[in-house]
């Protein structure tokens, strides 16, 4: 019997909601979702929103996760967020690895190693972002750059380890253009991504971890992208800032 992974649908907020404005959103939400069985629904605020959000959640199906931390618990690092610090205001899970982070902030495939062990060793579940960039497509080197992106970002995991996190793939091309992945290409790339975990840690770990797919999801593409033998979920921008939009993703992706 093949492992039924319970599906991941993230709204990723990026520089998006004030600390008000984003516990609105999560009882709006909830209101509208009512129970949710067998996926969780997870919201990823600015930083000073977390605690907000947080506690917005408690009591309905949604958890709150940070956009990302800093390896370090503590020291003389101005402007950093530890893992400590997103678990104290209630996050459940933190984005690692994001391409706008690699784009803008300098983010490594080292960096994201080190903030996947810190994530999981203050207890939160890391959501690993990979994906290439559209001239990389273009020459063929997708699979090369997913090698070394997933290899290098869970160097410093167990096998158990990778096995309770989550791995987002999101082809740089697709975010914020409208552009989605066709289910085909996105499923490729997942099952590419899904093997890399195999070869290094195993078909056990790899029949378990979940592997979302992020990238101009919406309510009309949701349930094809998701219904992917390798699609374990999505991280979505711009349609997670409305309830309505994120909520039909949610209705659209529901086993
Ligand atoms: P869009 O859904 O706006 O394309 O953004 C995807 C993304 O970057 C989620 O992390």
């Amino acid at each position: 019997m093949p492992i039924q992974r319970k599906l991941i649908m993230a709204g990723n907020w990026k520089l998006f909601k004030t600390g008000p404005e984003g516990a609105a959103f999560v009882k709006e939400l909830a209101a509208c979702l009512g129970a949710v069985e067998g996926l969780d629904v997870v919201v990823a605020p600015p930083f000073t929103s977390l605690h907000q959000v947080a506690e917005a959640c408690k009591g309905t199906a949604v958890t709150a996760a940070a956009q990302d931390v800093f390896w370090e618990e503590k020291g003389a690092f101005t402007g950093e967020v530890a893992p400590h610090m997103v678990r104290d205001a209630g996050a459940a899970w933190a984005i690692i690895g994001h391409s706008e982070r690699r784009q803008y902030f300098g983010e490594t495939d080292e960096s994201v190693a080190k903030k996947a062990r810190a994530v999981v060793d203050a207890g939160l579940a890391p959501i690993v972002c990979v994906g290439e960039l559209e001239n990389e497509r273009e020459s063929g080197l997708t699979e090369q750059v997913l090698k070394r992106q997933v290899t290098e970002g869970l160097s410093r995991m167990s096998a158990e380890e990778v096995a309770a996190l989550a791995i987002a793939y999101e082809p740089v091309w697709a975010i914020g253009t409208g552009r989605t992945a066709t289910p085909q290409v996105a499923q490729e790339a997942c099952a590419y991504i899904r093997g890399l975990v195999a070869e290094r840690f195993g078909s056990q770990v790899a029949e378990r971890v979940r592997i979302l797919y992020g990238g101009s999801v919406k309510a009309d593409n949701a349930s094809e992208l998701m219904s992917q033998a390798d699609i374990d979920g999505g991280l979505v921008g711009g349609a997670s800032l409305e309830v309505e939009s994120f909520a039909g993703i949610i209705e659209h992706s529901r086993p």
